[in-house]
């Protein structure tokens, strides 16, 4: 399917994100409902990508000053490794008027987001061990950022 026919969409209301439950059926980050939360604060601001109406991809961020900290991104399962994260990313930091800088948490065995991160020219400034609990035990959280200067 052609990307000329994905749009990028502003998450504003909790009507909006109804549209993101095919997202949100199955997930260990946060839930639709906490982020739907997040709206009625003004740090937060949220976009997904659609085609022809049907939600591709949903990123959240908090904002302050000239940062903003990604609080959740999440692709379609049947959409993933097309380029889709890429691109919404791309479309979100266009839109982020006013900030130089993006910042994320994300857990170190998440190898895809973290090949994504990196690829998208994101490094890693810390991390805090044993940060999230698992099946197995404790993971690390690891930290990343990027200025969006070395993005565009
Ligand atoms: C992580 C996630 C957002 C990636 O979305 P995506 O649309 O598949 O990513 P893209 O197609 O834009 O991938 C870009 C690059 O990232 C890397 N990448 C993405 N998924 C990968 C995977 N499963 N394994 C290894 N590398 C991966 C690759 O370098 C890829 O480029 P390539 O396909 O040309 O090799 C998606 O897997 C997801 O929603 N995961 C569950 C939620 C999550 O973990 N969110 C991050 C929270 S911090």
């Amino acid at each position: 399917m052609p990307e000329a026919l994905e749009t990028l969409q502003q998450i504003s209301t909790a009507s909006d994100s109804t549209m993101l439950n095919p997202l949100y059926k199955d997930t260990d980050g946060p839930s639709l409902a906490f982020l739907t939360d997040l709206l009625a604060q003004p740090f937060c601001r949220a976009w997904y990508l659609h085609r022809e109406h049907h939600p591709l991809a949903a990123v959240w961020y908090q904002c302050h000053s000239d940062c903003a900290e990604i609080i959740d991104l999440r692709v379609r399962e049947d959409e993933r490794r097309a380029g889709v994260a890429t691109r919404l990313l791309r479309a979100s930091f266009d839109a982020l008027d006013g900030v130089d800088k993006v910042t994320l948490e994300v857990r170190a065995g998440n190898t895809a987001a973290r090949a994504l991160y990196e690829r998208m020219g994101f490094q890693n400034v810390g991390h805090r061990a044993d940060y999230y609990a698992t099946s197995q035990g404790r993971e690390d959280a690891l930290l990343m950022s990027v200025l969006l200067r070395e993005t565009r």
